[in-house]
């Protein structure tokens, strides 16, 4: 058994954001995983560890598919899954993956072993707000799917590391609705990540150097485009 998700996740993450039956169609009428990939899938179910949602794998089918990134950056790898699809639908692209969580690395290590039989995903064991700075190589995709509450935090460094022209996708923006609602309503374990992502909206959405979009799949995507070498973010925002 895995021992990190075994009695807690955000259950947000579960929350659709959209019509229950839409959500249903979604995610049992587009093409499902074969092979490695529905193997990890099932795997992280019955063990409760979020991966992406089959519509968001969908998307990410059809949009790395149409873009073809060449040096995509995973912030969150869990169990690879998500690195494994971003490398089954680039096949040229090379894949830097950062987890900090030890038993996640472990079992990542495990799956690229296995089913990267080209050798496309570089795995590094680490806390992103660490490994970010002293990152080399730039980035023309990043996908960010860790603690909810630090993505504002990690944001600059990851401009940092992205060419003008590049693109970061960001998971699990909506928290089932509760990102919307005041701070009040919130419970108080899940304040945290309210804070944080109210401020990473308010830092992007009508930021005059980035070309945004919210997509209201899964519990939310937050796909943003760099325009410009330099983005200021502004802080302080609480
Ligand atoms: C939602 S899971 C990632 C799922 C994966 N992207 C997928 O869809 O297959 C989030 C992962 O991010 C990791 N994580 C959270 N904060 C992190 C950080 N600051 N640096 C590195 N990893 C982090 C957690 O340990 C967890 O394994």
């Amino acid at each position: 058994m895995v021992k990190l998700y075994s009695k807690k996740a955000n259950p947000n993450m579960r929350r659709p954001i959209v019509k229950e039956e839409i959500v249903d169609y979604l995610r049992t009428q587009q093409k499902p995983n074969t092979g490695c990939l529905a193997d990890l899938e099932q795997f992280a179910q019955q063990e409760n560890i979020p991966i992406i949602q089959p519509e968001v794998a969908a998307y990410f089918r059809f949009y790395l598919q149409m873009t073809a990134p060449q040096k995509i950056l995973e912030i969150g790898t869990a169990i690879g899954y998500s690195a494994l699809l971003m490398a089954a639908n680039v096949p040229e692209a090379k894949i830097t993956s950062i987890e900090r969580h030890a038993e996640m690395f472990a079992l990542a290590q495990k799956n690229v072993a296995a089913y990267d039989l080209k050798e496309q995903i570089t795995l590094i064991k680490g806390d992103a707000a660490e490994v970010l700075p002293v990152l080399e190589e730039e980035f023309d995709f990043v996908f960010m799917d860790s603690a909810k509450s630090k993505y504002i935090e990690l944001l600059p460094a990851v401009f940092d590391r992205l060419e003008v022209g590049g693109a970061v996708i960001i998971d699990d923006i909506f928290q089932g609705g509760d990102t919307l609602k005041p701070i009040e309503e919130i419970a108080r374990g899940q304040r945290a990540i309210h804070r944080g992502l109210q401020r990473l909206l308010a830092a992007v959405l009508r930021h005059p150097d980035l070309t945004v979009s919210l997509l209201p799949l899964s519990d939310g995507l937050l796909l943003i485009r760099k325009n410009t070498a330099k983005i200021c973010l502004p802080s302080g925002l609480d």
